[in-house]
This record gives structure tokens, C-alpha cells and sequence, in this order.
């Protein structure tokens, strides 16, 4: 499995914003919000383009336009943390939702909800913010991966070890951008150092 990590100042800057326990909702929103961008703009370097023959005001010339057919898939519900960038940047992108809750007790996966758009042959962007067990990114992949797309990426904020090597073990074929790596899950499964429960600092619920 392909792992990228942003390196990029402000990738660093909004993920200490997210890791911080002061930040109010509303500014944890915007911070994920703009590490979207960062993490779309990175997972995208290898889209498809085809030339295209235009007229500037001045004469004929030749430019490029997108021809990879893209899809974003949100993991709910944290997922839709990480819509903005995909849904501002990539032109023609369609939208997957796949709802899939952590068992409190075992940890394993469980899906509540599937709504995908065409997938087949086409790219995809798997919005999951904080990889933790993999369990839910997994099941996520396996779901996307039935109806045959060209590449399968995923989008987290955060990684844990752990979680990297159950998706590279159950995924060797996917690539990986991350916001960071950390150092390793707590007993109860979440990240450290982390940044808290993503969904409930998103959408202000405790
Ligand atoms: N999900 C979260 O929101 N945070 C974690 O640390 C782990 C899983």
C-alpha cells in the first residue's frame, strides 16, 4: 500500500488546530474544511487529462482538461467533515455515502446505510478521517471495491499504526494520504495523541 503523509506547513497548522481540545466546533469545522483541499489536491496528482484545443483572445492554443472520472465516498458521519475540497476542486465529481458505526464493544464494523453513485472504473475517494482500527475504512474499501473501481484512494486526517497495517494487510492495493501518523490507539480504540471523537467535534455532540 502506497502511504502518503502532507507534509505541507499548513496541513500542520489546521491538523494542531483539529488535535486542540479549546477549538470550538465551528472553527474545528473550517480547519477540516481546508484539510480537505490538502488532502484532495495531493490524492489527485495522478488524474487523467486529455488536450483540448481552445482560443485564448490573443490566438488558437492548446490546454488540458480533466478526462478521469472521479468519486468521492463519505464514511458517515465523520466523512462529511472532508466533502468541501472534493466537492470544490474536482469538476464532475459524483457522491457515495456509506454509513458504517463501530460496534462500542467489539470495535468490529456495522453498516447502517449504502448510497453510491457509478463506480466502475472509475476513481475513487474514500472520505474516512480518523483511521483507528481500519475496521470501518475496510469495510468501506470492500463495499466500493464490488462494483469494480479503477483505483481506490483514502482520505484520513488522522492514521493510527495499527490501522495502517490492517489496511495495507487486507488492502495492498489502495493509496493512503494522511494528515498524520500517530503514535497508537488507547484501550477504547481512539487515536493518540489524536484529536478526540472527529464526529462529535464536527457536529458538536458529546
Ligand atoms: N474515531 C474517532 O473519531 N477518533 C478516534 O480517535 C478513533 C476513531
Amino acid at each position: 500500500m502506497e502511504i502518503i503523509e502532507l507534509e505541507h506547513p499548513l496541513s500542520q497548522h489546521y491538523l494542531t488546530i483539529l488535535r486542540d481540545k479549546n477549538t470550538t466546533f465551528e472553527t474545528f469545522r473550517l480547519a477540516a474544511s481546508k484539510l480537505s483541499y490538502l488532502l484532495i489536491i495531493e490524492a489527485t496528482k495522478e488524474l487523467q487529462l486529455d488536450d483540448k484545443e481552445i482560443e485564448t483572445p490573443l490566438i488558437p492554443t492548446s490546454g488540458k482538461e480533466l478526462s478521469s472520472n472521479t468519486v468521492a465516498v463519505s464514511v458517515l458521519r465523520a466523512g462529511l467533515g472532508l466533502i468541501d475540497g472534493p466537492k470544490d476542486l474536482i469538476p464532475n465529481m459524483t457522491f457515495g455515502y456509506i454509513g458504517v458505526q463501530r460496534n462500542e464493544e467489539t470495535a468490529e464494523p456495522e453498516n447502517y446505510y449504502e448510497n453510491l453513485p457509478e463506480v466502475k472504473d472509475k476513481d475513487i475517494f474514500i472520505l474516512e478521517p480518523m483511521l483507528a482500527t481500519g475496521g470501518s475504512l475496510s469495510y468501506a474499501i470492500d463495499t466500493v471495491k464490488k462494483y469494480n473501481p479503477r483505483k481506490i484512494y483514502a482520505l484520513t486526517v488522522i492514521s493510527s499504526p495499527e490501522g495502517i497495517k490492517y489496511i495495507s494487510d487486507k488492502h495492498p492495493d489502495i493509496t493512503l494520504l494522511t494528515g498524520s501518523v500517530d503514535e497508537k490507539l488507547n484501550e477504547n480504540f481512539y487515536i493518540i495523541p489524536g484529536l478526540g471523537d472527529m464526529g462529535d467535534r464536527l457536529f458538536g455532540t458529546v
